[in-house]
């Protein structure tokens, strides 16, 4: 007799039978091995579940036996990881048993005394065929799920390399940006170090507040693009030894927009967009561009809108006499509540007197 190559020949079968009944188990052995089956013959349930094992292809169980019946086994044999099918062997006249047995997931129950052989390996094969496909399906799920497992890392790996490229590629945009700004500003003397020191006031102010470190990283990067916008507008006028006349001044004021703007591509700087744009409002809404008010405006735009006006007002300008520390800090009192935020301006002011 041939095999198909998924299935096990008889004599590669193992077939494990538990009856208490030496007359019966005896019989039962007999005719396994009549069919070429490996046979391992227990008396009881306890022995059953001691030998059930990956190797046992198929389990025989008598329904009554001392200690642990036939059908306490199979509830235990229920909870292993074998998954084994279970074979029952019933007394003439027990139908209900046998309705019990397959309620229990019997695979299939056999009635004593075993009369027509040829049934019994019918029985016995197609219990050994459904293992090898449990074998097959198990061994499948195990595969995949391996398979799985190894893209899901391979994916993460792929994902922390992304994310370490994209994080070097947002920190190149910014430094580039970052360089070209302190280029236009060291080119005129005025304003040199403006954005250095605006950045130092903000992160002070950032930090005597409490805020959290994410937080003084986006007023950090917004106060290093705060003035990008001024790249593009004619420098000639910004340097203009004198005030600026009406529509000097119109150009001027459109730097915020055009600085939302340049940053506006670079996605990861949405916050910081945001800031750049309204760095030039005043909380009694007379500010430009948009001419926001109070809690229109973000705390961090609050805080640069402080440290900007302080150092504008603390450096050299071409037309203007920069005014002292203490003039510049009471300026920003007197203007508490119309342009900056009192809180902010509080929290500044007690920077400059720990710096005294
Ligand atoms: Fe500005």
């Amino acid at each position: 007799m041939s095999f198909p190559g998924y299935l096990k020949s008889p004599e590669q079968s193992n077939v494990l039978i538990a009856d208490d009944d030496p007359l019966v188990r005896d019989a039962v052995v007999k005719i396994l091995e009549l069919f070429g089956h490996n046979v391992v013959a227990v008396s009881d349930g306890n022995e059953a579940l001691k030998k059930a094992s990956d190797d046992i292809d198929a389990i025989i169980l008598d329904i009554n036996m001392p200690g642990l019946s036939g059908f306490d086994t199979i509830k235990i044999l229920n909870e292993g990881e074998f998954d084994i099918p279970v074979i029952f062997l019933t007394g003439a006249g027990t139908m209900e048993y046998a309705v019990k047995a397959i309620n229990l997931g019997a695979y299939d129950f056999i009635a004593k005394p075993i009369e027509d052989l040829d049934l019994f390996e019918v029985k016995i094969r197609r219990a050994i065929e459904k293992r090898t496909f449990i074998r097959r399906e198990k061994s499948y799920k195990e595969n995949l799920e391996r398979e799985v497992r190894k893209k899901t890392r391979q994916l993460a790996e792929k994902n922390i390399l992304l994310e370490k490229y994209s994080h070097h590629l947002e920190v190149s945009s910014v430094n580039t940006i970052i360089t070209l700004n302190t280029a236009l500003e060291e080119k005129d003397q005025y304003t040199a170090g403006h954005t250095k020191r605006v950045t130092e006031y903000s992160q002070m102010i950032g930090k005597c507040m409490n805020l959290p470190k994410e937080e003084i990283d986006v007023v950090t990067r917004a106060c290093q693009l705060h003035d990008i916008g001024k790249l593009v507008i004619d420098v000639s006028c910004i340097q203009k030894p004198g005030p600026l006349t009406d529509e000097e001044w119109i150009l001027v004021k459109k730097h915020p927009e055009i600085g939302e703007n340049i940053i506006k591509p670079l996605n990861f700087l949405e916050r910081e967009g945001e800031i750049v744009r309204h760095h030039h409002e005043r909380l009694d809404g007379k500010g430009y561009p948009d001419g926001l008010g109070g809690s229109e405006i973000n705390l961090l735009t609050k805080i640069i809108t402080v440290a900007d006006s302080f150092d504008a007002m603390t450096s050299k300008r071409s037309y203007k006499i920069n005014m002292s520390k203490d003039e510049a800090l009471a300026e920003l009192y007197a203007c508490r509540n119309t342009q900056f935020d009192p809180v902010v301006v509080e929290a500044f002011a007690e920077i400059l007197a720990k710096r005294k």
